[in-house]
């Protein structure tokens, strides 16, 4: 086992690559902490870690709420003790509109979940770290942080801004043992988020689902989109020592779709 022994905190655990993260974690022995907005997901989630023989518990809550974020962590604390890994992968992809018809509003709230959440539990979780001289950070960007896709500028701002993050937290806790990293998936099927933006493209462009699928994996070298399986396998291979001279990385998990 990779991670026997170790609590991970994991942002929107309840469904999706989120799940898939927390699921193999916990096979790889770590007791996981899931945190989301729907209480029924997160009850799904650790009763199906908890069947497979793991240790998982949950908090529900909003990201978006400063004054979650230290009863978060505090609770994670409490209750399984340090972190020793923190997924933020939690994240949503916001209005699909040209940036000229995007309201501040909508542009902020994507800001608050995917970018400010990410600095609010970084901020909260890496002293710990720094002073137990161990501990890893992964943050679940996405390929649209270095790709140019229409229809998702706050998404797209909100994941750079994200991996701009990762590279800095990386310099300064780089010399205490603590390792900060990211991924960056391509589409990543059977997710709820990749449902929604396939159907505002389809909408969009006018496309059928098989067009649009034809579309998409043409411009990737695998000819098709990923698995959350997959990318929990990069989450794990982050956050356990197997990447022990990795840090202020970004992984690309999209089949060969971006090359840097
Ligand atoms: N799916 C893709 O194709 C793809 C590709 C590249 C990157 N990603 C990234 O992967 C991550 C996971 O997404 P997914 O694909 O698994 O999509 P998903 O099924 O929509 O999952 C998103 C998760 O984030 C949680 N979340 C959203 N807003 C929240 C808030 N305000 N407070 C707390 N939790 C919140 C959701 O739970 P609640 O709604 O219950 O709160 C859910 O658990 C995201 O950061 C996404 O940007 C996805």
């Amino acid at each position: 086992m990779k991670l026997k022994n170790q609590i991970a905190l994991i942002t929107g655990g309840g469904r999706g690559i989120g799940r898939a993260i927390a699921e193999r974690f916990a096979r790889e022995g770590a007791a996981v902490m899931l945190t989301s907005r729907t209480e029924a997901e997160l009850r799904a989630a650790v009763a199906a870690i908890e069947k497979a023989g793991g240790n998982a518990g949950y908090l529900a809550g909003d990201l978006r709420e400063e004054a979650f974020i230290p009863r978060l962590v505090g609770e994670t604390r409490e209750h399984w003790g340090e972190i020793d890994i923190l997924g933020i992968n939690a994240g949503i992809y916001g209005p699909m509109k040209p940036v000229t018809e995007l309201s501040s509003a909508e542009w902020d709230d994507v800001m608050s979940v995917n970018l400010r959440a990410p600095f609010l539990l970084t901020r909260a979780v890496l002293p710990g770290m720094v002073r137990r001289r161990r501990g890893v950070v992964l943050n679940i960007s996405t390929i649209s942080a270095k790709l140019a896709f229409p229809l998702g500028a706050a998404y797209a701002a909100a994941k750079a801004g994200l991996l701009g993050l990762t590279r800095v937290a990386a310099a300064e806790v780089g010399r205490y043992g603590v390792r900060v990293n990211a991924l960056c998936p391509g589409p990543v099927q059977g997710t709820q988020m990749w449902e929604e933006v396939g159907a505002g493209l389809q909408k969009a462009y006018n496309l059928t689902e098989a067009q649009l699928a034809e579309e998409t994996n043409a411009a990737i070298l695998q000819g098709r989109p990923q698995q959350p399986e997959e990318v929990a396998a990069a989450a794990l291979f982050l956050c356990s020592d197997d990447s022990s001279a990795i840090t202020g990385q970004a992984v690309n998990v999209d089949g060969g779709e971006a090359f840097y």
